[in-house]
This record gives C-alpha cells, sequence and structure tokens, in this order.
C-alpha cells in the first residue's frame, strides 16, 4: 500500500452544526479548511500574480483540464515540469476533469457510454473526450488534485435519466481510477451526482465510496435549483461520505452559499464568480454587493469596504477604481479582483475562528443581517 497523495486531518468538529476544521495535506504544502479556491481556468488566476494570491491566504487554486488540452496542449505543460513550475505555483493545484466545462462550452455535444463527442468552443473542431482521457490528461498536467470525468445533468431532468447518468457516472469514475498513473503524487476525488433525487444522491455517494477515492467532490449544484433545495442536498449527502475523507462542493462562490455550506459539512469550494463580476465592477462586500461603476460611487472617496483591510481597500477610493473600470483599464480589473478574492478567503478565515470557538450559528446571523441576505 503506497500513502495516499492527499491526505485530510480534522482537527475539530464545530458543537452546534455540521461544520469541521481540519487541514488537507498535499504535496505542494498543506491548508486549512474549509477553504474557498480561486479559480485560474488557464493557468492563471487572471490579472493575479501567484505572489499576490499567496499573501492573501490561498493555498490551493484550481484550473481546467478542458482549457489547457486546448491550449497550450497537456504536452507543453508536462514539457515545462508540469503546472506548478510552467505558472510559478508552488502551493496545491485541483484540476477539474473537463466533464462540466464539455457540457457548458462546448456544441454539439452527444454522450455515450465511452465518453463525450462534442465540438470545442475554439474553432469548432469536432472532439472526443473519455474519463480515460480525462485522466491521462491530468497525470500529465500534474495537478495535486484530480477529478473523475463526470456527467452534470440538468437540475429539473427525469428521475429515469438521473438515474441512468449517475450508473454512467460511476462506470467512468471506476475507468478514471484504473487508468489513473500517479497516485503516489496525485489525489483522484469521485464526483457525487444525482441531482434533486435523494435516493440518486445516495446510490451515487455509495457507489464512489465504495471505490475508496481519497475525497469527494458534490457536483450538479449552482445549475439553477433554488438555495434551500441545494442546503437540503447538502444536508443528506455530506454524512454519506466517510468523515476521514474531504468534501468539496464544487462551483460555489457566494459568502453566502459559502457560510451555509460549511454548516452542511463541506471542506472545499470553488468558483469563477469573484474574479468573474470583478472585472466588470462588481464588488463583494461585508454589506452585499457593490456595483463600482455606479454613479454614485463617482464621488465616493471610501474604500470598497470600509471593514476591509486588503491592499485594495488600504491604498484605493471607489472613485477611483469606478473611473478604472469605467475606462476598461487593466488596472481596476486587478484591483477589484484582488479585493474580491480577499474578501471571501477572510469570510472563510473568519469561519473557521467561529468553529474553533463553537459559535458559527451567531457568525452567521450576524454576517447575514449586515450583508442583508435574505432567504430564497
Ligand atoms: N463544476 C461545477 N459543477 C460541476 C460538476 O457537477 N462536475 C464537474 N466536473 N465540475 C463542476
Ligand atoms: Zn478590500
Amino acid at each position: 500500500m503506497t500513502e495516499p497523495a492527499i491526505k485530510y486531518r480534522l482537527i475539530k468538529k464545530e458543537k452546534h452544526t455540521g461544520a469541521r476544521l481540519g487541514e488537507i495535506i498535499t504535496p505542494h504544502g498543506t491548508f486549512p479548511t474549509p477553504m474557498f479556491m480561486p479559480v485560474g481556468t488557464l493557468a492563471t488566476v487572471k490579472t493575479m500574480a501567484p505572489e499576490e494570491l499567496k499573501d492573501m491566504g490561498a493555498g490551493i487554486i484550481l484550473s481546467n483540464t478542458y482549457h489547457l488540452w486546448l491550449r497550450p496542449g497537456e504536452d507543453i505543460v508536462e514539457e515545462a515540469g508540469g503546472l506548478h513550475r510552467f505558472m510559478n505555483w508552488d502551493q496545491g493545484i485541483l484540476t477539474d476533469s473537463g466533464g462540466f466545462q464539455v457540457w457548458s462550452l462546448s456544441d454539439m455535444r452527444r454522450i455515450e457510454e465511452e465518453g463525450v463527442h462534442f465540438r470545442n468552443h475554439l474553432n469548432g473542431s469536432k472532439m472526443f473526450l473519455s474519463p480515460e482521457k480525462a485522466i491521462q490528461i491530468q497525470n500529465k498536467l500534474g495537478p495535486d488534485i484530480m477529478m473523475s470525468f463526470d456527467e452534470c445533468p440538468p437540475f429539473y431532468e427525469s428521475h429515469d435519466y438521473v438515474k441512468k447518468s449517475i450508473d454512467r457516472t460511476s462506470r467512468w469514475a471506476e475507468r478514471g481510477l484504473k487508468a489513473h498513473a500517479n497516485a503516489d503524487r496525485q489525489g483522484l476525488f469521485g464526483i457525487i451526482q444525482g441531482a434533486g433525487y435523494k435516493d440518486l444522491r445516495q446510490q451515487s455517494a455509495r457507489d464512489l465510496v465504495a471505490m475508496d477515492f481519497p475525497g469527494y467532490s458534490i457536483g450538479g449544484l449552482s445549475v439553477g435549483e433554488t438555495k434551500h433545495e441545494m442546503n437540503t442536498i447538502l444536508e443528506y449527502t455530506t454524512p454519506l461520505i466517510p468523515e476521514h475523507k474531504p468534501r468539496y462542493l464544487m462551483g460555489v462562490g457566494t459568502a453566502d452559499s459559502l457560510i451555509d455550506g460549511v454548516i452542511r459539512g463541506v471542506d472545499m469550494f470553488d468558483c469563477v464568480l469573484p474574479t468573474r463580476i470583478a472585472r466588470n465592477g462588481t464588488c463583494m462586500t461585508s454589506k452585499g454587493r457593490l456595483v463600482v461603476k455606479n454613479a454614485q460611487y463617482a464621488r465616493d472617496f471610501r474604500p470598497l469596504d470600509e471593514k476591509c483591510d486588503c491592499y485594495t481597500c488600504r491604498n484605493y477610493t471607489r472613485a477611483y477604481i469606478r473611473h478604472l473600470i469605467k475606462c476598461d483599464e487593466t488596472f481596476g480589473m486587478r484591483l477589484t479582483s484582488y479585493h474580491n478574492l480577499y474578501f471571501l478567503l477572510n469570510v472563510m478565515k473568519q469561519v473557521r475562528q467561529a468553529i474553533m470557538d463553537d459559535n458559527l450559528l451567531e457568525f452567521r446571523e450576524a454576517f447575514f443581517e449586515e450583508y442583508g441576505f435574505n432567504e430564497e
């Protein structure tokens, strides 16, 4: 038996919720959980230098198999010495498998037992991605954590379709495990699917847990269902995952959803949201979203968030950032991206402290009160 590449250490369970404080030990360092992972789709977290991400406490970032397969190609990344050296990032990296990206970005998808045929979003040429190919690409890219190739069915798809889909996703997970060549230095996670059907989520979890992955993702969420539906699914899904394995909720990145996910036992999150909305001037703050382009900020010389002590908020005003964003200046996008990532990482830091202090529900109440969040 070789040592697993990825280990989860449970430090403490919160007294009144399902939240857990822990850490994940990777070949590129250890990061505390719960954690939010910034997304660097094309081997860059858009506008951010690795040193800046490190300064704000990002111990792991996410990248994408699909995008790097198309450009520059996994062989070039491998030749560079792997993704870490290619992009000068010496902390953790997780890659998504391409399953979700093929569904959300490409045209003319056709799904078969063998894999997915599609036309890529760059030049429309025909491509094919299989569970084995997704693993081979990730073995060459060299992230610390890899994802199994899965299908993310639409949330309101029929029970009959979703049942067939999770059966196939389980077979794909098994095929991926067999194809995985670097289990000593890369941990492969299984992805639990099942849309909004409890019996199917249970079956998907049971299938994958039997395969003994070093960690489990919860997929198929934040795809148009209500917050209440997501919370309900998390409530019954996280207890199906062994306690000594990390739980990763894919594609979720609003502060309120992070807090509600942690309360239900989630350890890791990722989302393009903070960096994507930053580039058009939408800022995440302790008082909710601030659209800095709005005319009301033209002469507002306060920081984006008066409670924030990030580089952006310590040095620049809403008026200046508004001017930059309105003029499409890249420095404006850098400042808002830095702030939004710092804000979410800081929320997670406070959440970890609240778990330590057993007062996460009080923290949630105070946070939501100021954030102006109304339950949906
Ligand atoms: N990112 C967000 N949701 C998903 C999902 O269901 N599967 C995969 N592979 N990636 C995701
Ligand atoms: Zn800030």
